[in-house]
């Protein structure tokens, strides 16, 4: 008997594509988003000690309350407000369960969601699932900001929802107070949710301030705010993640999250919960990426490529039209097997393929390593 696909245009993500061609090829991998090296051995050692002390048994539903106590006073720290921990933090398995789950309690069928691209892959399939119809706006050509006289063009009376993104996956573009003042404006009066995830939050360069959605008085009430501690502390493998709403907006996300997982993994909550008490170890984020961005773009400088170094994230995008007219997903393939490095054809960020010459490299690996594939790079010459 034939299964009907409920998403029949959905394939492989192209991170998994790439991560194995570069693993075929024995490229260096600066496709996937993920560090090339390990936490701090303080934070490994705390799960260790969780788990030898039986915290090994299904968390509560919500999350572990030491750790929704800890992640409500960094809120406030970090952006002057802070959630009751009970009602309106939940913690999840990774910002794509966050994600699923409260674009699963917002849309129904037939509901527009308004997606600004490029855009990380996760929104459009949750949409679909939901019966939702994706409705995508491109950001603005050159430096990735919001063109906001098309989102509010774009806003019909079916708009449930609009996702965004800040600090930005793949551009690295982080939103201003002007852009949240200009959303808070499209959705006053309307009954438009937002889903604000914000991932890369403890990944901003040159003084730039990570402006949450909860900062704001007027969107939080209407916003979903999804992290991750896996960007933030170097473990993406352990998908912890988290969802900050008010409470009637949390408790319908709670009746989704009860039935995708339940719950999250134990130890590594508690583990979560103690690290998070010493606030230099989120606020040191940013400093450490800036070096590393700092050294990719100086590199980059030799290899042909143009860019404008990222204002935020872990990510470097980098455009070659002027060089070649070849389609960005036919470079990231020569460039993983002819010059042994990988990066992401940004074409596979737009729901059409559309291709504007541009690749995303991944700079959260070792100084060595990006050494080494800078080095590679010089070879671009010899094949645009
Ligand atoms: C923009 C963005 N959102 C969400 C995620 C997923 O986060 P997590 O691993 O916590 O599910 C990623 C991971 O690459 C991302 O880049």
């Amino acid at each position: 008997m034939p299964l009907r696909s409920k998403l029949p245009h959905v394939g492989t993500t192209i991170f998994t594509v790439m991560s194995q061609m570069a693993k075929d090829h024995n490229a260096i991998n600066l496709s996937q988003g993920f560090p090339g090296f390990d936490s701090d051995p303080k934070l490994l050692e705390l799960v260790a000690k969780y788990t030898r002390e039986g915290f090994n048994q299904y968390a509560p539903m919500s999350g572990v309350p030491a750790l929704q106590d800890v992640l409500s006073a960094k809120t406030a720290r970090c952006h002057d407000y802070e959630p009751d921990p009970e009602t309106e933090i939940s913690i999840v398995s990774g910002a794509t369960e966050a994600i699923f789950c409260a674009i699963t309690a917002v849309v129904k069928p037939g509901d527009e969601v308004l997606i600004l691209e490029p855009a990380y892959d996760s929104y459009e399939p949750a949409i679909l699932l939901s019966g939702g119809i994706p409705i995508h706006i491109p950001l603005k050509k050159g430096d990735f900001s919001i063109d906001w006289e098309r989102v509010i063009s774009s806003v019909t009376f079916k708009t449930k929802a609009i996702v965004i993104n800040t600090p930005h996956n793949p551009s690295g573009y982080v939103w201003s107070s002007s852009d949240l003042d200009h959303l808070a404006q499209l959705i006053r009066d309307r009954n438009i949710f937002v889903i604000s995830d914000e991932v890369y939050e403890h990944i901003t360069f040159d003084e730039r301030k990570h402006l949450s959605l909860i900062g704001h008085e007027e969107l939080r009430e209407k916003s979903f705010v999804c992290g991750s501690f896996g960007k933030t502390f170097h473990v993406t493998g352990w998908k912890v993640g988290f969802c900050i709403a008010p409470p009637e907006l949390m408790e319908e996300f709670r009746k989704i999250h009860q039935f995708v997982t339940f719950s999250t993994v134990t130890p590594i909550q508690h583990a979560l919960a103690e690290y998070l008490k010493t606030p230099s170890n989120y606020e040191s984020v940013s400093e450490f990426y800036q070096k590393k961005r700092d050294f990719f773009c100086q590199g980059l400088k030799t290899t042909g490529l143009e860019f404008s170094p990222a204002q935020g994230s872990f990510f470097q995008m980098a455009s070659y039209g002027h060089l070649s007219d070849i389609s960005d997903k036919e470079l990231a393939e020569r460039m993983t097997k002819e010059l042994k490095v990988a990066c992401i054809p940004v074409s596979a960020f737009y729901h059409n393929g559309q291709d504007h010459k541009f690749i995303r490299f991944c700079f959260a690996k070792e100084d060595s390593e990006l050494q080494e594939a800078l080095g590679r790079l010089e070879g671009l010459k010899r094949i645009l």
